[in-house]
């Protein structure tokens, strides 16, 4: 078996000796340019299009993430650059569900305990506490229940907050009050304090966290961007922010990475910014799953995590 691995931005140093501890019987070797010798998989993240270009024989491409929209938008600029008919599956959770519901907690604990409140006095010597706040007066909204979604929502329904999430179909997670299609979106987001985006980028979720969202939370909400810059409409969350309806944001998403030094949300102290690293790719895990989804297509089992390109992830 021949597998061809094309990750832009990953250490091939680092993932090929992985890939070849779990798969020992593999030929596996990194693409380089002008690269046509024959491969039965491809493992790709934001592969060039020239990498699975003609490559109808390949029996899966791997995106080595959860995100699918790099391969969704190849698919529209380069028509052709992905083999039609070729299944191309995904990475779920793989380490990275744990990794954002620590995230997403501790986004949650530092609004609902006013920590950037405390740190705003600290720096003016301010010693100064502030009403209590009770954890089961406050609305937690989850955007996205799938494989991250859902682990960040059950996990934040322990600490005794209402936990709302929002998804394309019904769902049942104890705890957890499930809100699903665009008829239920309004009532999902009335009166939410803190809201968590875990949303795939798509046609349909793209500029989601806009000024018709955010008029529609409770007053000084909080909002925590996990999934992608796209999501966000910028201007909306400084108004919102200016104004008071949005008290701020942990943000680790952003339309441009990185995030350039005179944007103006490096000047906006009441948001919090970091590098997209909520949930970084687990190397070790990531592997044992690829190489699992690659036994059971090789033992004519059906993997999970294919990716629907029509639905767009
Ligand atoms: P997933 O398993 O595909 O889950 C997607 C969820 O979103 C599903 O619950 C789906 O509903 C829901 N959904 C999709 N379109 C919707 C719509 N139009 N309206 C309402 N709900 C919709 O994805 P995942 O693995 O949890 O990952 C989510 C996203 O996180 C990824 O796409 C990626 O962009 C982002 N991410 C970010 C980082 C980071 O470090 N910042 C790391 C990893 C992933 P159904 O369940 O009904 O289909
Ligand atoms: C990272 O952002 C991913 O989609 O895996």
């Amino acid at each position: 078996m021949k597998i061809l691995v094309a990750m832009t931005g990953k250490d091939p140093d680092l993932w090929l000796p992985l890939l070849r501890g779990a798969l020992p019987d593999a030929e596996i070797r990194s693409w380089a340019d002008g690269d046509d010798l024959p491969a039965d998989y491809a493992l790709v993240w934001k592969p060039a299009p020239e990498v699975l270009t003609g490559r109808v024989h390949l029996k899966a491409i791997v995106n080595m993430g959860a995100g699918v929209d790099a391969m969704l938008d190849l698919h529209c600029s380069h028509p052709g650059a992905i083999p039609e008919g070729v299944p191309i599956y995904r990475l779920e959770d793989a380490g990275m569900a744990i990794q954002m519901v620590e995230y997403a907690t501790y986004a949650t604990l530092r609004h609902f305990r006013s920590f950037d409140e405390y740190e705003f006095q600290r720096r003016e010597r301010l010693w100064q506490p502030l009403s209590p706040r009770v954890a089961s007066d406050v609305v937690v909204g989850v955007m996205g229940l799938g494989s991250l979604g859902a682990a960040v929502a059950s996990r934040l329904a322990l600490l005794g907050m209402e936990v709302r999430g929002y998804s394309r179909s019904h769902k049942s997670i104890d705890g957890v009050l499930s809100f699903s299609g665009t008829e239920q979106f309004e009532s999902f987001l009335h009166g939410v304090h803190v809201l968590i985006n875990l949303l795939p980028n798509t046609a349909d979720t793209r500029n989601v966290l806009g000024k018709g969202t955010f008029s529609l939370l409770g007053r000084g909400a909080y909002i925590v961007n996990l999934a992608r810059g796209v999501h966000l409409v910028e201007n909306d969350l400084l108004d919102a922010i200016h104004t008071g309806q949005v008290a701020g944001a942990m943000l680790d998403v952003f339309r441009e990475e990185p995030l350039p030094a005179s944007h103006p949300f490096w000047d906006e102290h009441r948001i919090t910014i970091t590098p997209h690293i909520s949930a970084q790719t687990m190397p070790g895990e990531s592997v044992r799953q690829v190489a699992e989804k690659i036994r059971a297509i090789e033992d004519a089992r059906v993997p999970t995590g294919r990716v629907d390109l029509c639905r767009g992830y």
